[in-house]
């Protein structure tokens, strides 16, 4: 971690992101870069990235949009992929192209000691939904920039308009019991569904000019490997793979049958395409 000591509130997340979250992620990269690309190439497009320009990108993960971003700004740009993932960092680590101008650090967005006024982007890919106080962490996130400075990430709708990973969690249930239910300020993947509490939170945190742009999108959870490979994505990764920690090999024998009957209707070809929801979110913040 980076000598900056994480928001104690945070621990649960950080303490998933360098468990099974974490590792599930790390070892299913190639994968779900393939399922996420279309979701990074709208959220790079919305913000006008040009070479460059010093970009942090939040929640990095394993490295698709550090990359990526690496390749807009260089040679004279500069990334910094901040995340609280050891796994997945050290996935990250592996791919990451050496000659380009990408610094990777573990630390938390939350308190991380950003120099101030030093970055013109803050970007994040579905790295921005777990923080437990997120006007603390945008706020933060927001002294990083320079007067004028912008604001880009991706993050997902309201459950129900998210079926590729609804509709599988939906066919555990019938296996194993239901998750948690979430309050509406808890972190996770769908905190961000409402578009007021967004609002709320990047005001609070003191941006401006905040427009959230509806993006619809059918995601191949399959890759174009048919309904095996569909079934193994949703066994491993997001809310599926949580419900279904330490259970039973018989349980998740079960439990894939179910995915796999609940899926096959979608099956075209070898893909497995369900439909997707994603808010692409811009601001303007900065001193
Ligand atoms: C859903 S994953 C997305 C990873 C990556 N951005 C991608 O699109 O492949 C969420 C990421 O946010 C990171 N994360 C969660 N809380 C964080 C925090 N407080 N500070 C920095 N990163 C955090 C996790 O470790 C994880 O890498």
């Amino acid at each position: 971690m980076s000598t900056t000591k994480a928001d104690e509130r945070n621990a649960d997340q950080i303490a998933y992101w360098n468990g099974a979250g974490g590792r599930h992620w790390a070892s299913r990269q190639e994968h779900q870069d393939i399922v996420l690309a279309p979701i990074l190439t709208a959220a790079l497009a919305r913000a006008a990235i040009r070479p460059g320009e010093r970009v942090v990108d939040i929640g990095c993960g394993c490295g698709a949009s550090a990359i990526a971003l690496g390749r807009l700004v260089a040679p004279a740009g500069r990334v910094l992929g901040l995340d609280v993932s050891g796994p997945m960092l050290a996935r990250a680590a592996e791919r990451l192209p050496p000659e380009l101008p990408v610094e990777l650090v573990q630390g938390d967005a939350t308190t991380y000691a950003f120099a101030p006024g030093n970055f013109d982007l803050l970007f994040s890919r579905f790295g921005v939904m777990f923080f437990a106080e997120p006007a603390r962490s945008f706020a933060n996130l927001r002294r990083a920039l320079r007067p004028g400075g912008r604001l880009a990430f991706a993050c997902w709708r309201a459950p129900r308009e998210n079926p590729w990973m609804m509709l599988p969690l939906q066919a555990a249930y019938e296996h194993v019991p239901r998750l948690p239910q979430l309050g509406p300020e808890d972190p996770g993947p769908f905190s961000f569904a409402d578009p007021a509490r967004l609002e709320r939170i990047l005001g609070q945190a003191g941006f401006t000019a905040i427009a959230l742009e509806p993006f619809d999108l059918a995601l191949d959870i399959a890759t174009g490997k048919g309904l095996d490979a569909a079934v193994n994505a949703a066994l491993e990764i997001g809310a599926t793979s949580r419900a279904i920690d330490g259970q039973p090999p018989a349980v998740l024998a079960a439990v894939a049958q179910s995915i796999r009957k609940a899926l096959a209707p979608h099956q075209q070809g070898g893909g497995v395409p369900l439909a997707g929801a994603v808010w692409l979110v811009t601001a303007s913040g900065g001193e």
